[in-house]
């Protein structure tokens, strides 16, 4: 799917009916209390209505303060948190205290964090709270074809809202973003920017000089143009702005072909859990 006629309020609709945002602004290693509100609050100044978070992440209850103390009503923000299944499931306790930390009485999407740990027991706990108004909308990250055949779909017949993993220009995922597709799964690109490890890749630079934007802001409306949910990250205020700023240019054909030809398999992020697979 390409899609030109894009805007910051554009929403891609999800399985379950609910509208997730395409563009959101991600919080990972933004541990610092005032760095974090002060980022969020930055983000949400500057458009962002999807803020991407985790309870791993040691933030949510900073991204709770921003939106809480900004003029954006709670209704118009889409906010997800990620539960890291153990081997005893505690997904209801644990969405208790995100939705303390958030200071909100439901989370617009919950995902698995990684499939590790009694993950298809977590999945019926996620669909209670589902059931139950707590989280909107239910996903998961980081799952594989493989995972989704041998264990998801083998209990599971609905398939879950989102597969959110390492999705980049230099990672494009096409398999598994077509057997996605299949399954009326929304992809949602994480470490977009591929961690910042690849701005110097000349081709991406020619392409960035050409439209008159930066090398960040070309990966992420490549991305947008496939219909990918994209949820990059930054600290810096200038940067939180660059990166939404990409509503005002469009990549055509012929530029998308040479950006195809970047896919090579790189992942940024480089940590995978034990049996992961
Ligand atoms: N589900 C999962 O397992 C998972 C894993 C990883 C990430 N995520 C989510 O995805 C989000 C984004 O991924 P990510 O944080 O790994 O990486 P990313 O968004 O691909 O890249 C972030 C890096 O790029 C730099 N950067 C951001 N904008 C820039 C710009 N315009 N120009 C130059 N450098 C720029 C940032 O530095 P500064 O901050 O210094 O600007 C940071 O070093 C995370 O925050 C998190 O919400 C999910």
């Amino acid at each position: 799917m390409i899609m030109s006629d894009l805007n910051p309020n554009t929403t891609l609709t999800l399985n379950d009916g609910n509208l997730i945002p395409q563009i959101g602004f991600g919080v990972f290693e933004i541990t610092d209390k005032n760095l974090c509100e002060k980022s969020v609050k930055v983000a949400l100044d500057e458009g962002y209505r999807h803020i991407d978070t985790a309870i791993v992440y040691n933030n949510e209850e900073f991204v709770g303060n921003a939106i809480k103390n900004s003029s954006v009503d709670r209704s118009e923000i889409f906010i997800t948190t990620k539960y890291f299944p153990d081997n005893v499931d505690k997904a209801r306790k644990e969405l208790q205290i995100s939705l303390d930390k958030l200071k909100t009485d439901y989370i617009d999407l919950f995902l698995v964090h990684w499939p590790v740990g009694d993950y298809l027991k977590t999945w019926e706990s996620f669909q209670d709270l589902q059931k139950e108004g707590l989280c909107k909308s239910i996903g998961v990250s980081n799952f594989t074809i493989k995972r989704f055949e041998k264990d998801f779909f083998a209990k599971f017949n609905r398939s879950p809202a989102v597969n959110q993993i390492e999705l980049h220009l230099f990672n494009q995922e096409r398999e598994l973003g077509e057997y996605c597709s299949n399954k009326g799964i929304i992809l949602e690109a994480y470490s977009p920017l591929a961690r910042a490890q690849k701005f110097s890749n000349h081709i991406l630079k020619s392409i960035a000089k050409s439209v008159e934007k930066s090398p960040a802001q070309v990966m992420i409306r490549y991305l947008l143009q496939k219909g990918i949910v994209v949820i990059p990250k930054s600290k810096k205020p200038k940067r939180i702005k660059e990166n939404i700023q990409v509503f005002d240019f469009n990549l055509d054909d012929e530029i998308i072909k040479r950006l195809d030809a970047l896919n090579e398999g790189y992942i940024s992020l480089g940590w995978t859990p034990p049996d992961f697979y």
